[in-house]
This record gives structure tokens, C-alpha cells and sequence, in this order.
């Protein structure tokens, strides 16, 4: 690979580079089949003893509102505040750490295998054509919250992917600030 090869000729940089995140998106979303295709490939993230320690909740129509109305009992807020929080986006993801025992990876290794898949995951749903922002919050890993999500003891959230269509007038790529590789990429 050199610089010179035309960013037409490697699509997963092109879709990294035009990726951006949607606050506001419409009422559609992915099926259920569609999400499953790219959860599927999820497989492929790097995974110390490939231990899989993730999972990912699919939440739509009235799961929201239960999500909803534990980020407000959490929160300390009107329950209405919650529901119209956790219902930005026809479609949220719970993106979730599930341990696994093992003596050769710890935990924050684990973390970071869940983490990866939440950034892969979307980016994949970002070149299929949907908005998507990652959330989280002071209420993330509360109770109520947990309970909500129905966690196992030793499952951790790392917040929620909100997921739907991008507005039409939104759909137009703006470049960003270029980074200082200098600071981002260094020698010792
Ligand atoms: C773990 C994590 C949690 C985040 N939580 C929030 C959040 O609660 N609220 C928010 O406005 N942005 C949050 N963000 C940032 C947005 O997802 C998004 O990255 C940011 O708005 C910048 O937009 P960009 O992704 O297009 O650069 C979070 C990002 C990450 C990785």
C-alpha cells in the first residue's frame, strides 16, 4: 500500500473517513436480518483468546421506554424526560461486556474487545447508509439501569448505539480538522 493509491480502491478507509455521527435521524431503521448480517462479522474483531466477551441488545418500539424510564428513575428525572431520551432513534443498541473467565486476559482487555465491537459495528452501519451515535451517560452502569437491561452480575454496559436514517439534508460529508500527526502518531 503507498499514498498514492486512489482512496476509490480502498472502501474501508473511504468509509472511515466519511463516518460521522447523527444526533437527529429518522423514524427508519435497520431489520432485524440486516443488523444480524453485520453483528455477524463481528467475529473478525481482534479478541485476545477470542473469548467473544460481548453482546449487543437490540431495542426498539417499547424496550426503549423501559430503557427510557430507568435512565429517568436514575437520572432523578420526569419519566417523560427518559422515554423521549431513549426514544431519539427507532433503533438503540445496548452495547454490553460479558467477562469471561480467563487467566491470561483481564478484564480491561475484555472492555476493549466490546469497545471495538461497538466502533466496527458502526462503521458498518454507516456505510450501509444509517445515522448512528454512541451514547452513554451518568446513569449508564446505575441500578435502575442495569436491572432495565436485564444484566447478568458480571455484564458492564458501555452505553448504547443509536441507530436510524440519515435526513436528507443531512446526508452531505464535511470534512473534518485534520489531525496533527505529530501529536497522534509519535516515535519514543
Ligand atoms: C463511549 C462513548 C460515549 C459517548 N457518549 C456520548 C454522550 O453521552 N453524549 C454525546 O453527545 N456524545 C457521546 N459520545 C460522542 C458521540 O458518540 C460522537 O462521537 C461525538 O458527538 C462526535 O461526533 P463524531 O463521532 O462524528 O466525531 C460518546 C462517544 C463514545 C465513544
Amino acid at each position: 500500500m503507498t499514498t498514492t493509491d486512489s482512496a476509490s480502491s480502498r472502501p474501508v478507509y473511504d468509509a472511515m473517513a466519511r463516518r460521522a455521527s447523527r444526533s437527529k435521524v429518522t423514524d427508519e431503521a435497520p431489520s432485524h436480518e440486516e443488523l444480524g448480517e453485520l453483528v455477524s462479522v463481528m467475529s473478525s474483531v481482534p479478541d485476545h483468546s477470542r473469548l467473544r466477551p460481548w453482546r449487543i441488545i437490540e431495542l426498539r418500539g417499547k424496550d426503549r421506554e423501559t430503557l427510557g424510564k430507568a435512565l429517568a428513575k436514575a437520572n432523578k428525572t420526569p419519566k417523560e424526560k427518559g422515554i423521549s431520551k431513549a426514544t431519539r432513534a427507532p433503533l438503540v443498541l445496548a452495547v454490553v461486556v460479558s467477562p469471561k473467565q480467563s487467566k491470561k486476559v483481564p478484564y480491561w482487555e475484555q472492555e476493549t474487545v466490546a469497545a471495538g465491537v461497538a466502533h466496527f459495528l458502526s462503521l458498518l452501519l454507516a456505510e450501509a447508509g444509517w445515522g448512528t451515535m454512541w451514547r452513554t451517560g451518568h446513569a449508564t452502569r446505575s441500578k435502575a439501569v442495569r436491572k432495565a437491561m436485564k444484566l447478568d452480575k458480571d455484564e458492564q454496559l458501555l452505553g448504547w448505539i443509536y441507530v436510524g436514517g440519515v435526513p436528507e439534508h443531512k446526508r452531505k460529508h464535511k470534512p473534518r480538522k485534520p489531525l496533527d500527526l505529530d501529536q497522534h502518531l509519535t516515535s519514543l
